[in-house]
C-alpha cells in the first residue's frame, strides 16, 4: 500500500483580546494586541497555514454600564455605538479578522450558559453565601469596577475591584485597601450575598503540569503565572449581583449575571461558531477549538494574563466536550504616549481616525510594530514617527526602490538588466536577500514583531550601502555589464523586500509588487514561493512612483502642540473645579500625577552620545508669534545658541537671564514659528504643563559637560 505524504496545512487559531465596547479603541489596544495578531495572522497565510482569525467586542460587564452612566444612554445603546465605532477602526488599520463578533450575541449567551452548567455539573462550581461591598448610598453591591481602592499587591491607589490596572493582578474586591464607589465615593460596608464561586484549586495541578510543559513562552507571562500558582489558586465569584450581563443559568440565579471575565473569552469560540455557520459548515469550528494539532494563539496585553493563562484554560478544562488549550499568549505590555500613560478621559490620547486622514495606514503600523511593546513598556511619541517615515521608510526603504527602478527605466529599457559573472559582493547581497527570509521568518513566527522589522530594515540598509558603493551611474559609463549586474542584484533585493515587509504594510508591499511589473498578488503567491524566485532578465517592469511621503517639522509641532492643548483643554476643566491656582515656581505635590512607567533601556554609548552642556543665558525674550515660546539666547563656552524653550508664562525673561541652565548641545536644529532653535534647555515636565528648569549646583564654568 502507498502511502500519500501527509500535505495537512498547519491549523492556527488565533485570537486578539476583545477591546470594551465602552469607547473608540486606541494606540494602546492596536500595539498591545490588534496589530501583532494582525502580522501574525497575515505572515501565517503567506506560509500556507491554514488560520481562523477572531475578534469582537467585550460587551457586558461594568466597564459598559459605566460608559452608559456617564453618556446618559443605555448599555444596549453604548455597545450598538461603539461596537461600530471600533469595526471601523480596525477595518482603517486593514486590521482584518475573519470574525469580529460581540459577547452579547445570543450564541454568546447560551455558549456561556453551556460552560457555566458543564462547570457546575463537573462539581467545580459551588454556591455560597459570602461577603461583598454593598454601598448604602447607591443601594447595590459594588461589582467590579464600580468600587476603587488601593491595590493590595502593588499600592496602585486607583485599582478596580476585580483587576489593577497597573500590576495585572486579579482581585478580590474585599483585599481593597480603603474602598469607595466608583459612583458616589461612599465607603462601602460589608453585606452578605450568595453567589456561585469557580473552584481553580480543583486545576491548579493540570494547570501547573500544562505549563510547565510549555517553552517558548514569554518570561513575563510565566513569571506572573508562577506567582498566582505559588500563591495557590482558590475559589472566586463568578456572578454578579447586576442587570446587564448573562443570567446565571440555575434556580435563585434570577437578578444575577455572570462575570464579565467569565462570559468574554468563549466570545471566542461563539464568534468560531458564527464563522463556520455563516461558511455554511456549522461544524467546523470544532476542526480549530477540538483537535489538537491546533495552534491556538492569544494575543493580549498584560493586564489580561490571568485570565488567559488560569481562567480561561481552567474553564476549557472542566468541559465535558474537549478543547484545545492555549499554545502560546504572547502578552505584551503597556504602550504610552509622548512619556506619559495613554489616558482618554485626561485628553492624553491619539484620535485614531484623525490619524488615518491625514496619515498612511502603513507608516503607521510600521512605526507601531517598530516599537511594540514586546519587552517592556514603550510608547508612541510624534518625533519618533516623524524620524520612522521620513529616515527609515522615505530615505531608506522607498529611495532604494526609486532610485533602482528609476535607474531600470531610464538605462535598461524598464527591464531587469541581464547580469554578469557576480562578484564577492554581489555574492553576498544574494546571499543575504535568500538568508533574510527565513530569519524573518523565524521571528514573525515566534512573536519578535519588532526584531523582523528591524532585519527586513537592514537589508533595505545593506542594498542601499552596496547601491552606493557599486556606484552603477558611474559604471555605466565605465563598466555597463557591471552596471547591469548591481541593478539586477538590487531588484532582487528590493522584491524581497516586498515580502519582508508585507504582513507589516500589506497596503505599500501590493504597490511595490505592481512596480516590479508582477501581476500576482504577493499574497496569492505565498511566503516560501516568493521567497526561493527571483526576477529573470528582461523581465519588464512597472512604472516606478514615489512610496512614501516626507514629513515636516512643523507639521510634527503643530500635531504636539494639538496634543497638549487636547490635554490641557481636559485638565483646565477638572483643575477649574477645584480651583487651583499655582504659580510656575511653587513646587506642587500634586498626589494624582502618576509617573510614567521607566522607558526601554539605552545604552551606555547611546547615552554618551547626548551632548550636555551647563550654559549661561545670556538674553531672553517673549516671542510674539508664540503663545509658548521664549527665545534665548545661550554661552556654551565655545560658541553661542540661539535656543526656542517653551516656558512662556512660567519664567519670565528676568527670571532667565544670567542663570545657568542645562542645555542638549548636539541636538538637530528645527524651525519653530519661522524661528531656528539649536539646542534644548532642560526642564521637568510638571503636571500642569509648567515646566521647572534644572538648576546646578556650585558655579561650573560655562560650557561644562554634563553627564
Ligand atoms: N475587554 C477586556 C479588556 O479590555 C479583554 C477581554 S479579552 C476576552 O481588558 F478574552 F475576555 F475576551
Ligand atoms: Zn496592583
Amino acid at each position: 500500500m502507498i502511502h500519500a505524504m501527509s500535505t495537512a496545512r498547519p491549523r492556527v487559531l488565533v485570537t486578539a483580546a476583545l477591546p470594551y465596547a465602552n469607547g473608540p479603541i486606541h494606540f494602546g489596544h492596536i500595539a498591545g494586541n490588534n496589530l501583532p495578531a494582525d502580522v501574525f495572522t497575515r505572515f501565517q497565510r503567506l506560509k500556507g497555514a491554514d488560520v481562523l482569525s477572531i475578534c469582537g467586542t467585550d460587551e457586558h460587564g461594568v466597564a459598559i454600564t459605566i460608559a452608559a452612566k456617564r453618556e446618559g444612554t443605555t448599555p444596549q445603546a453604548i455597545v450598538d455605538r461603539y461596537h461600530g465605532v471600533i469595526a471601523r477602526i480596525l477595518e482603517r488599520m486593514d486590521i482584518r479578522y475573519d470574525n469580529f463578533s460581540r459577547t452579547s450575541r445570543p450564541i454568546n449567551h447560551e455558549m456561556a450558559q453551556r460552560f457555566f452548567t458543564d462547570l457546575l455539573d463537573g462539581g467545580f462550581i459551588e454556591e455560597k453565601v459570602e461577603k461583598q461591598l454593598y454601598s448604602v448610598a447607591d443601594g447595590m453591591f459594588l461589582a467590579d469596577r464600580y468600587v476603587l481602592g488601593t491595590c493590595p499587591k502593588c499600592g496602585h491607589e486607583n485599582a478596580r475591584g476585580d483587576e489593577c490596572p497597573k500590576c495585572g493582578a486579579w482581585l478580590d474586591p474585599l483585599t481593597l485597601i480603603e474602598p469607595r464607589s466608583a459612583l458616589s465615593g461612599d465607603r462601602p460596608e460589608v453585606r452578605e450575598t450568595k453567589n456561585w464561586y469557580l473552584r481553580l484549586q480543583d486545576f491548579q495541578p493540570k494547570l501547573e503540569a500544562w505549563i510547565g510543559a510549555k517553552t517558548g513562552w514569554k518570561e513575563n507571562v510565566l513569571r506572573f503565572v508562577q506567582a498566582m500558582f505559588k500563591e495557590g489558586l482558590r475559589e472566586r465569584a463568578i456572578t454578579r449581583d447586576l442587570e446587564w450581563g448573562v443570567q446565571v443559568p440555575v434556580d435563585g440565579g434570577d437578578g444575577k449575571v455572570l462575570y464579565v471575565w467569565f462570559d468574554a473569552p468563549i466570545g471566542y469560540i461563539s464568534a468560531s461558531i458564527e464563522w463556520a455557520e455563516a461558511q455554511g459548515a456549522p461544524e467546523r469550528w470544532r476542526d480549530y477549538w477540538q483537535s489538537d494539532d491546533t495552534r491556538l494563539v492569544h494575543f493580549l496585553g498584560k493586564d489580561n494574563i490571568p485570565f488567559h493563562c488560569i481562567v480561561f484554560p481552567a474553564m476549557l478544562m472542566g468541559q465535558k466536550e474537549h478543547y484545545v488549550l492555549p499554545d502560546n499568549v504572547p502578552a505584551n505590555e503597556f504602550y504610552n504616549l509622548e512619556g506619559r500613560k495613554l489616558n482618554t478621559s485626561a485628553g492624553w490620547y491619539i484620535d485614531v481616525e484623525g490619524f488615518l486622514d491625514k496619515y498612511p495606514v502603513d507608516t503607521l503600523r510600521y512605526t507601531l510594530v517598530a516599537t511594540l511593546p514586546e519587552l517592556r513598556d514603550t510608547e508612541f511619541s510624534w518625533r519618533d514617527y516623524q524620524m520612522r517615515v521620513n529616515a527609515e521608510l522615505a530615505d531608506t526603504f522607498g529611495n532604494l526602490v526609486t532610485r533602482v527602478l528609476k535607474f531600470a527605466v531610464s538605462y535598461f529599457d524598464g527591464k531587469v538588466p541581464e547580469p554578469g559573472a557576480f562578484d564577492a559582493s554581489d555574492e553576498a547581497l544574494l546571499a543575504d536577500v535568500r538568508a533574510c527570509a527565513d530569519e524573518v521568518a523565524a521571528c514573525y513566527d515566534g512573536y519578535t514583531f519588532r526584531a523582523g522589522l528591524e532585519r527586513a530594515m537592514a537589508l533595505a540598509h545593506t542594498t542601499n550601502r552596496y547601491f552606493n558603493e557599486k556606484a552603477p551611474w558611474k559604471s555605466r559609463k565605465t563598466d555597463l555589464v557591471q552596471c547591469a549586474t548591481t541593478i539586477h542584484v538590487c531588484i532582487q533585493a528590493i522584491r524581497q523586500l516586498a515580502l519582508l515587509f508585507h504582513p507589516i504594510m500589506p497596503q505599500t508591499t501590493e504597490r511595490l509588487v505592481g512596480m516590479l511589473g508582477i501581476d500576482s498578488p504577493l499574497g496569492d503567491v505565498g511566503w516560501d514561493a516568493w521567497a526561493e524566485a527571483s526576477l529573470p532578465a528582461g523581465h519588464v517592469l512597472g512604472e516606478p512612483a514615489g512610496l512614501f511621503t516626507k514629513i515636516d517639522d512643523d507639521v510634527i509641532a503643530a500635531e504636539i502642540a494639538a496634543l497638549e492643548a487636547q490635554a490641557a483643554a481636559k485638565t483646565k476643566g477638572a483643575t477649574m473645579d477645584a480651583e487651583k491656582n499655582v504659580t510656575a515656581n511653587e513646587t506642587t505635590t500634586d498626589t494624582t500625577y502618576e509617573a510614567p512607567a521607566i522607558r526601554e533601556t539605552v545604552s551606555f554609548d547611546d547615552f554618551m552620545k547626548l551632548d550636555l552642556r551647563v550654559g549661561r543665558v545670556l538674553a531672553a525674550e517673549e516671542l510674539k508669534k508664540s503663545k509658548k515660546l521664549l527665545k534665548l539666547e545661550i554661552d556654551l563656552g565655545v560658541e553661542k545658541r540661539q535656543i526656542l524653550a517653551g516656558m512662556k508664562g512660567h519664567y519670565t525673561p528676568e527670571q532667565l537671564v544670567g542663570t545657568n541652565v542645562v542645555v542638549l548641545a548636539n541636538l538637530a536644529p528645527r524651525k519653530m514659528v519661522g524661528e531656528e532653535s539649536q539646542g534644548m534647555v532642560l526642564a521637568a515636565d510638571a503636571i500642569d504643563g509648567a515646566p521647572l528648569i534644572l538648576r546646578i549646583d556650585g558655579e561650573p564654568p560655562t560650557g561644562t559637560t554634563v553627564h
